[in-house]
């Protein structure tokens, strides 16, 4: 049996190296279609650029015999070579900088890396829509110039865009956080600047709309749970409520869908109640098709069918399986699945071949949009980037940017900026000080170079600086450095101690059970700060919240810092907000949890809303009834900014959409108008849109940015339980010189901000008087109130009086 296994082990291993080299040349081909030197291209209505992309899709499909079709509906497209239709990998990723992380991205000398921007955990934090979307726009444009070079393609399985509903998933890092409005406009911008071509086509809508490259949104729905306690996502069945749904899981995708047009969604492991999210009709095509109209593809992860068969055993076949996906609404399987069982699916009429059809005409549109069947790629109009225009000063110093404006500045109690006082010798301490691959967190590529914290301040400081790590990674499972450290900080003036996670902590597949800084570091950062004869500042570089309230509540901590993981240059972006060449104003976009909130909530209730009975205290600044370590929103600066509300609406009058029958009104309180419930669909909400608008003054001593909240606490409503405490419900970010003011215009809409979900997961307007707040609970806070009320029949719109 042995020698046997070994004999077959090596047949495996020998079919395996040619494997290899039959994909690796696979790879350097330069993949497109109807390339002018194919004599028959003239003749395939599917080249003809004079036809609608939507045509010629169906003219390539109706062109197929059924065994070529299956083939095309894997990640690895083998493609048709008798039509001169070539290999594609469908599987890139660029979640933040193009990554080699899917199939379909290589880098070699010719591009030997790409921009690589921070986690978005940080860019989020920034609450910068423009920023994200230049971001998206630089990484388009290398990912362009790399195709053009034959290294990567132009389908793009990013952005992550699930809400982080709790603070231990691994994959906090390549979320946008907590909250459900900056999660919706971060993967709006961020695809937009994707996608959109940048000229007068961008305002063509629907299927005639070209892209840059194309962009997923990803993964469709209340996913976020990896491994946590044995927990996996791959048989994690989400039992989530209809309002939770409605208000918390699902909004990120119908923003990216209906405002972002992004051209994929992508399905996810898990089921969701009861059901897989990739097997479920009513999620894909109910939803995503028909609700909100996706005009592209949907895609499985890697390989969603396969993991509802094997390890579900949701179907008793793979062919039930795959026929269960197609009908659901999938388009395309990162994995084998399709390929390998859809024939036999057909066969066993199980489902149609029209199915099949369907999904290949979705796919191959995005393909026409992007001009892969086009013919040779330096004839289109994004033909001419090349190497050159990867990693360039205009790119990188974008990504150093992103960094500087998500750093948030937790506490300061006057020592930062150091550049008060440069004589100071510093003594830099921690196992994230000189951290490199760590910065530039997941799903990343090759970084087009570091820049370190070390490496920064030793610019700064020179001889004055001292370095000890104190641990030899972030796990720190062992003490011996710290008394070194220790006695760097004594013969400092100022210490600088950088702590925090990495992926062996917080990863893909790697939920936190704690929330405590891991191993011997709490020790080291308190050895220290007890051995520093001056203040001590603590940086966390991590992407998750760690618990400091050790360090919150003591005095010595000068200055807290949080840095994400900051991206290739990080460790720049960082020193310039120490030394105080640039203004912090980052915003913390998730809750700090204390340490009992790990031991109070299982990861895998997925509930958002706080459960008294249950002692289960909610989730996000939303919902959590306990005390946070630091909010949702917090964030300091070098300056200080004062605020006033200029303009803002009075009352909000109503309207029935059909103006002779009045509303239906369910929870009727006769003694009185007010919080009254109304279903959204019944409202006119056309016109129902106001500007707030507020001025922001820099009365501080440097100029900065500031990012004004605006939030609003909704009227008691009758009937409906689990209203949120307060909500986000738009956000800008202003820069302000010091001494000077700004105003700023904060767009509102009356139904789909400030309406409420009910149990039932519908949304209602509620009569009654409602608050606007303006700031954090850090910060200045402005509050507005202002009354909902139900218009009188026959007006025809909303009216607003201001
Ligand atoms: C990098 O790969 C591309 C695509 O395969 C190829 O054309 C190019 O020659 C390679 N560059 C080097 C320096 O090998
Ligand atoms: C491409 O399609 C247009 C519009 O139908 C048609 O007029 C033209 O003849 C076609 N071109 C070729 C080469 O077939
Ligand atoms: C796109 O449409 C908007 C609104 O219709 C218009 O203001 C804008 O100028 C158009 N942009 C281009 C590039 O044509
Ligand atoms: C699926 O079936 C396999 C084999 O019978 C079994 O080991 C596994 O526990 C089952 N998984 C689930 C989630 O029921
Ligand atoms: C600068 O640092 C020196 C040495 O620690 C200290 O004596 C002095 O008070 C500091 N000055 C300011 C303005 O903080
Ligand atoms: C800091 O990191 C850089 C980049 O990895 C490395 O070259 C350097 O040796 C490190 N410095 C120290 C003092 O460990
Ligand atoms: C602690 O770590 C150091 C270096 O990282 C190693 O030399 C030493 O053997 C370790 N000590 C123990 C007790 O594991
Ligand atoms: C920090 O201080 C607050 C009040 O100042 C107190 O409620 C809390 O228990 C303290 N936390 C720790 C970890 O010492
Ligand atoms: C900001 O204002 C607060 C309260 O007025 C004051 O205590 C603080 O010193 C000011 N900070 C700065 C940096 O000006």
């Amino acid at each position: 049996m042995g020698q046997l296994r070994e004999a077959m082990k090596k047949r495996i291993l020998f079919a395996l190296f040619f494997l290899l080299i039959f994909v690796t040349k696979r790879c350097v081909t330069q993949p497109h279609a109807c390339d002018a030197s194919d004599p028959n291209a003239v003749n395939y209505a599917f080249c003809n650029t004079s036809l609608s992309y939507e045509e010629r899709a169906r003219d390539l499909v109706s062109r197929l015999t059924l065994e070529e079709k299956v083939q095309q509906l894997g990640d690895e497209a083998k493609g048709i070579p008798r039509l001169g239709v070539p290999f594609y990998y469908w599987w890139n990723e660029a979640l933040h900088g193009v990554s080699n992380t899917g199939k379909g991205v290589r880098f070699n000398e010719t591009v030997p890396g790409a921009t690589s921007f921070p986690a978005v955990i940080l860019s989020a934090a920034s609450f910068n829509t423009d920023l994200w979307y230049k971001m998206g726009q630089v990484v388009s444009t290398e990912a362009r110039a790399m195709y053009n070079v034959g290294l990567s393609g132009l389908t793009f399985w990013s952005p992550t865009i699930n809400v982080l509903r709790d603070p231990r998933w691994g994959r906090a890092q390549e979320t946008p956080g907590e909250d459900p409005l900056v999660v919706s406009k971060y993967a709006v911008s961020y695809v937009r600047g994707l996608q959109e071509v940048g000229n007068q086509e961008v305002n063509k809508s629907g299927p005639n709309r070209p892209l840059k490259v194309s962009s997923c949104c990803k993964h469709y729905t209340a996913y976020d749970i990896d491994n946590w306690k044995g927990i996996t996502r791959f048989t994690f069945d989400a039992k989530v409520t209809a309002q939770d749904l409605e208000d918390t899981y699902q909004p990120p995708f119908k923003s990216c869908v209906q405002e972002g047009h992004v051209s994929s969604v992508m399905c996810s492991y898990n089921k969701v109640n009861g059901i897989p999210t990739c097997a479920d009709p009513n999620l894909l095509k109910g939803i995503i098709r028909d609700q909100w109209g996706l005009d592209g593809y949907i895609v499985s992860d890697c390989d969603s069918i396969s993991t509802y068969y094997k390890q579900m055993n949701y179907t008793d076949t793979a062919e039930d399986a795959v026929a269960l996906a197609l009908k659901a609404g999938l388009n395309l399987n990162c994995g084998t699945s399709l390929p390998d069982y859809t024939q036999k699916a057909i066969d066993l009429k199980k489902v149609e071949e029209a199915t099949v059809d369907e999904s290949l005409i979705y796919n191959y549109i995005v393909l026409m949009r992007l001009g892969f069947f086009d013919g040779d790629p330096k004839q289109h109009p994004f033909g001419k980037l090349g190497p050159s225009d990867v990693c360039t000063d205009d790119h990188q110093n974008l990504g150093r940017e992103v960094a500087r404006q998500g750093i948030v500045l937790l506490e300061n109690d006057g020592v930062l900026p150091l550049s008060q006082n440069i004589t100071r010798k510093l003594a830099l301490i921690g196992p994230n000080a000189n951290a490199t691959t760590t910065m530039i967190s997941i799903y990343a590529g090759i970084p087009c170079r570091y820049t370190t914290l070390l490496q920064a301040l030793e610019q700064k400081y020179g001889e004055s600086l001292t370095y000890e790590p104190g641990c030899s990674d972030v796990e720190c499972r062992n003490a011996s450095q710290i008394e070194a450290a220790a006695k760097a900080a004594a013969s400092a003036d100022t210490a600088v101690i950088v702590v925090g996670l990495s992926q062996s902590i917080e990863r893909e597949g790697l939920d936190r059970e704690d929330l405590k800084l891991p191993g011997f570091q709490e020790k080291l950062v308190m050895d220290v700060s007890e051995a520093a004869p001056g203040p001590v500042v603590l940086v966390i570089m991590a992407a998750g919240p760690v618990d400091v309230s050790f360090a919150k509540n003591n005095s010595k901590f000068g200055a807290i810092l949080w840095a994400g993981y900051p991206g290739q240059d990080g460790g720049d972006a960082i020193a310039q907000v120490l030394y105080g060449d640039y203004n912090p104003g980052g915003r913390s976009p998730f809750t700090w949890y204390p340490q009992e909130y790990a031991e109070k909530v299982p990861m895998d209730d997925m509930h958002m809303r706080a459960n008294a009975c249950a002692s289960f205290p909610g989730r996000t600044y939303r919902f959590y009834t306990d005390k946070p370590v630091y909010d949702f929103g917090h964030g300091l600066s070098y300056s200080n900014y004062s605020k006033v509300i200029i303009v803002a609406p009075g009352n909000i009058f109503i309207q029935p959409k059909t103006s002779h029958r009045p509303f239906n009104i369910r929870h009727l309180d006769l003694a009185s108008e007010s919080n009254q419930v109304i279903d959204v669909s019944e409202v006119n909400c056309k016109n129902l849109q106001f500007e707030l608008i507020v001025g922001v003054k820099n009365v501080g001593k440097m100029d900065g940015s500031h990012v004004v909240l605006v939030f609003w606490k909704p009227a008691v409503a009758q009937g409906v339980t689990g209203t949120p405490n307060i909500q986000l419900v738009g956000f800008e970010k202003v820069e302000v010189k010091q001494g000077e003011a700004e105003s700023v215009p904060v767009k509102l809409d009356v139904c789909k901000h400030l309406s409420i979900v009910d149990a039932e997961g519908k949304r209602k307007l509620v009569a009654g008087q409602h608050t606007l707040v303006i700031g954090s609970s850090s910060e200045q806070q402005l509050e507005h109130r202002f009354d909902i009320q139900l218009g009188n029949a026959g007006w025809g719109e909303g009216v607003m009086s201001f």
